[in-house]
């Protein structure tokens, strides 16, 4: 065995040729001929690590007291167009968040700390925007202000920072900024609807042009603009924390029940009162497949009251680790495209979404559970049942060759395999406990508490109700 050099390379001439050969050289034409595109960026930037870290930081607050607020205004907010935005936007800042949080551990700034950075003039700000009159204005003020001040601040810094240095910077902001625009447009849009609707234009400028000088005077996202005088008073001032709605709200195009959790009782109670709407109510199903197929339909449309509940969880549990705001963020997406999905597969199968009525008895039951029980009701008990019942029925319509709603099942089941495994996490860590077998019992008695509070179920029942009984009545 050669213990030297290649063992072809017996006179070790290719040692020899290595800075003079071809191959080192290339082997096409020379360099000169080429005009290869070139890099243009300037060496220098106006901020230094510490500077950059500063700046980050508050772009990384914006980015969770918004995605705090969307969530606090989900139940409060009626219009089914607006909350299921929200739930999608949610998570878009909670992607941006986590991004600047990332790129802040590179630039020597700990998870911790961020986590844990709190700004007065942020938290002020946000107090204030969160006291918006109704959910038109504050989709003014967030869509309308904040976006706009923030995808500015955003689009200059990137200009600023030193474009070779700080490149993963630059990169990570115009990645940002895709997400920016299109909720910029859809703002736009969303405000001229509630204009158009019946929403005093005025009033809903005067809130805009009153958050806008609130953000200058303490010189904007940054923090380094020119200041400007303060409004001369704040919705927010000597008011306690802002609460977010106990009511699930709907707008007028939904009929609701909460009396019962199961569909056939609620619409054959709707058609027999005989109003103008009855007709449509009272249901003929074709085969048990077929009932079986709309219920389940209609359980996603209706986990708009698990975007709510996920939303009153995360707006409400606070003091925890940025990467809980991340997982309910997403899994409050998740549940924003269940209700899509089951919106969508009401047209497909021949329904007006509006006429099937929503169901609201869960959310009524959950919306007074402290936030950690409501959170572990959700999980544990509806979406350990719903993720067996989505894989039990999409084999079943595969069987049947409806393909379309037999995969639509398949994906939830994907979903809520995750929410499970998340959820057991951040379970585990805001009760404090290893243990999700006390998690469960400490929440089953909570729940049939709720439930004898509301009159749902009697003392009787009470006594001897089942983990999956418990599930089907609350669902997820
Ligand atoms: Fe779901
Ligand atoms: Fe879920």
């Amino acid at each position: 065995m050669e213990l030297n050099g290649h063992p072809q390379d017996k006179n070790q001439e290719m040692e020899k040729a290595w800075s003079d050969s071809r191959e080192l050289r290339g082997v096409g034409l020379p360099l000169k001929r080429y005009n290869f595109p070139k890099d243009l960026r300037r060496l220098g930037g106006d901020f230094t690590v510490e500077e950059n870290q500063k700046r980050l930081l508050r772009f990384f607050s914006f980015e969770r007291n918004m995605l705090r607020s969307l969530a606090g205004w989900s139940m409060g907010t009626p219009e089914f167009e607006v909350k299921v935005e929200f739930g999608r936007h949610i998570y878009w800042h909670a992607e941006a968040g986590m991004k600047i949080r990332t790129r802040l551990t590179e630039l020597r700034m700990p998870e911790e700390a961020t986590d844990k950075f709190h700004s007065p003039d942020i938290t002020e700000f946000f107090n204030e925007l969160i006291y918006s009159e109704t959910s038109a204005h504050f989709v003014a003020g967030l869509y309308g202000v904040v976006l706009p001040a923030i995808k500015q601040a955003y689009t200059e810094h990137s200009a600023h920072t030193d474009q070779v240095a700080d490149a993963p910077t630059v990169r990570m902001i115009r990645h940002i900024l895709a997400d920016y625009d299109e909720m910029i447009a859809w703002g736009k849009g969303a405000i001229e609807a509630y204009i158009q609707g019946g929403y005093e234009e005025a009033g809903l400028h005067k809130w805009q042009y009153h958050l806008e000088k609130l953000l200058r005077s303490f010189g904007s996202v940054t923090g380094t603009l020119l200041k400007g005088p303060r409004p001369q008073s704040l919705r927010s001032e000597g008011k306690p924390p802002f609460e977010r709605s106990f009511i699930a709200t709907r707008d007028p195009r939904f009929g609701t029940f909460e009396h019962t959790y199961e569909y056939q009782v609620a619409d054959n109670d709707a058609a027999s009162t005989g109003g103008k709407d009855a007709a449509h109510h009272a249901k003929v199903y074709e085969s048990d497949f077929d009932k079986t197929r709309l219920n389940l339909v209609r359980t996603q449309r209706d986990e708009m009251d698990a975007i709510e509940t996920f939303g009153n969880v995360l707006y409400e549990i606070r003091d925890v680790p940025f990467g809980f705001d991340y997982d309910l963020s997403r899994i409050i997406w998740d549940e924003t495209r269940h209700t899509e999905l089951g919106h969508k597969a009401m047209e497909a199968l021949g329904y007006d979404p509006y006429d099937l009525l929503n169901r609201l008895l869960g959310i009524k039951v959950r919306t007074k559970m402290p936030a950690l029980y409501s959170f572990a009701e959700i999980n544990l008990f509806g979406e350990a049942n719903i993720v067996q019942e989505c894989l039990r029925y999409a084999r079943e319509a595969y069987d049947k060759g409806d393909d379309l709603t037999g995969r639509m099942f398949d994906y939830v089941n994907a979903d809520e395999r995750t929410h499970l495994a998340k959820g057991v996490h951040w379970l585990k860590h805001v009760f404090g406990t290893d243990s999700v077998q006390e998690i469960e019992q400490k929440t089953k008695k909570v729940a049939v508490d709720r439930l004898l509070e509301l009159g749902i179920i009697n003392h009787d029942v009470a006594l001897t109700i089942s983990h999956r009984e418990l599930a089907k009545i609350i669902g997820e």
